[in-house]
């Protein structure tokens, strides 16, 4: 088994782990030329972002081959994932993919400007994480079967949020909004959890680009809690608590 996964602040790698199987870094798949991936069973795990999907999982889509028996796709986020499993399943009938298996977690919510991350992690036993991915692992054993049914209510959910919310929540340009307090240390952990090389460490400062993935992942990693957005609901970073800065690092960088 392989899954390909995409993570911030750690809650898709600690699914993929779960899970098994060999694990692949999805932006250090978008660094190679040629993405071929086979095996038996094949997976991807990767964030919701403003109901939609994470605009490298959208280019990943369009960029890998991908040959397998099994297909599945798994959505970590904070309170819903059937709209975004629609856009995977539009995403892979493009490519004559076939999701077999899609299905969510429900986790902890890391989007900053709407959830206080102390608050978040308080309702975490009552979404029951591990049960959640529990019955999922057991699914994927079973090579259980569980399509996404792309129906006009779903389809008219994807377009509504699409066209209303997205737009605000997610744009390439997000990150030069974000500030860097005067704790900064330059330690340049910020460039390395960056999915998308859009941070640059100067003697002026912190850099950002214009390809932000909205990612977060500079947000609640920086070890100084330098980094900040124009508004946040809370005074608290976040990462999975079976997931190091080393892991992301990795995973990122
Ligand atoms: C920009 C952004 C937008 C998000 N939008 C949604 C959303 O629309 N619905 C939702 O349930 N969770 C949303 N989330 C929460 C993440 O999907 C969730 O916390 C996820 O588990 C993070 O995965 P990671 O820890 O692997 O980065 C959003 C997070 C970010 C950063
Ligand atoms: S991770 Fe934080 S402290 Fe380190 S360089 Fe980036 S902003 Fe500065
Ligand atoms: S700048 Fe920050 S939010 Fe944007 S892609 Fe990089 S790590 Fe993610």
């Amino acid at each position: 088994m392989t899954i390909c996964y995409f993570t911030a602040s750690g809650n898709c790698l600690y699914v993929a782990r779960r899970i098994g199987g060999t694990l692949l870094s999805i932006p250090q798949l978008m660094r190679q030329k040629k993405i071929e991936i086979e095996d038996d069973t094949v997976g991807i795990v990767c964030p919701v972002y403003a109901v939609e999907l994470p605009f490298m999982i959208v280019d990943f889509m369009k960029k890998a081959d991908i040959k397998t028996d099994y297909f599945f796709f798994i959505l970590t986020c904070g309170y819903g994932y059937e709209v975004s499993l629609g856009h995977a399943e539009v995403a892979a009938r493009e490519r004559g993919w076939d999701i077999k298996y899609g299905n969510g977690v429900f986790m902890v919510d890391n989007y900053l400007p709407f959830f206080d991350m102390d608050e978040e992690i308080r309702k975490l036993p009552e979404k029951n994480v591990e049960g959640q991915i529990d019955a999922i692992c057991a699914d994927i054993q079973a090579r259980k079967e569980r399509r996404v049914k792309l129906t006009t209510e779903l389809k008219e959910q994807m377009e509504f949020y699409h066209k209303t919310h997205a737009p605000k929540v997610i744009n390439k340009n997000m990150a030069l909004d974000y500030t860097v307090n005067d704790d900064c240390i330059r330690c340049g952990i910020c460039a390395k959890v960056c999915p998308a090389n859009n941070i640059t460490i100067t003697e002026d400062g912190i850099c950002f680009s214009e390809h932000c993935e909205v990612c977060y992942a500079c947000l609640h990693n920086c070890p100084q809690h330098a980094i900040h957005l124009p508004k946040e609901a809370g005074t608290k970073q976040f990462r999975n608590e079976h997931v190091t800065l080393a892991d992301i690092v990795k995973s990122n960088e």
